[in-house]
């Protein structure tokens, strides 16, 4: 199996959180994509969703499926997403898609948040894969300065803008061994809007696809 069939296998595992006329959060990404394409049949049954990108609040829209302001959703029972890393804590790294703010928020909102991914994304420590920060485009020399501060060595994602109309820096050498506590510190320098750990709210179950089958965490 390759890399494309297993995001499929790991999608395919998270239809049995779908739960009738409820509302359904949905991550970005190539993962969630396959997630998607697989929700038609059961758009009748889904409530409305909440989206975390203008990509995917279009690939919902093209298959008929409501998408709604996160305002107006009374309830997020299960937030559906991928992940460009998680550790065994299930603490990931996320916005390599640059939808991290919105992710952030929906699953701060959600009462599950199943993460789905390929088995390229399960690692021992977190940081191999370059930590995104979504900064103010005002701040973006000011903030780069202050991770150089904390060890990290940020670079500039160019020729991207957020769906929130900001920039990325993206976090190369950094081995983080404490989430929360960089979680935390990242977002206390001034310009930051978010940034790509989720220590403080983890995934609640991994859906993790393999070339051995599927395992659940
Ligand atoms: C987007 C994300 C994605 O979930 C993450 O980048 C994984 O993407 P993919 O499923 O394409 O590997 O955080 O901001």
């Amino acid at each position: 199996m390759d890399q494309q069939q297993l995001k499929i296998e790991a999608a395919k595992t998270a239809l049995k959180y779908i739960q009738d006329d409820e509302i359904i959060g949905i991550g970005t990404g190539s993962t969630v994509n396959c997630f998607i394409d697989l929700l038609e049949p059961y758009k009748n049954r889904i409530k409305a969703a909440v989206s975390s990108s203008e990509v995917s609040t279009q690939r919902l829209k093209s298959i008929g499926i409501e998408v709604i302001d996160l305002n107006d959703a009374d309830s997020v029972p299960v937030y559906i997403d991928g992940a460009d890393e998680s550790n065994t804590s299930l603490e990931l790294i996320k916005g390599g898609g640059g939808a991290l703010t919105r992710e952030k928020i929906i699953a701060a909102v959600a009462e599950k948040f199943v993460c789905i991914a390929d088995e390229s994304k399960y690692v021992e420590t977190l940081g191999q894969f370059p930590l995104p920060v979504e900064v103010l485009p005002m701040a973006r020399s000011h903030v780069a300065r202050e991770i150089v501060k904390l060890g990290g060595n940020p670079v500039y994602r160019a020729g991207f803008t957020t769906d929130n109309n900001n920039v990325i820096l993206d976090i190369h050498s950094l081995e983080i061994n404490q989430a929360k506590a960089l979680e935390s510190k990242i977002n206390q320098i001034v310009g930051v809007v978010a940034n790509g750990l989720f220590a403080h709210r983890p995934a609640d179950h991994l859906i993790l696809a393999t070339k051995n089958g599927i395992k659940e965490y």
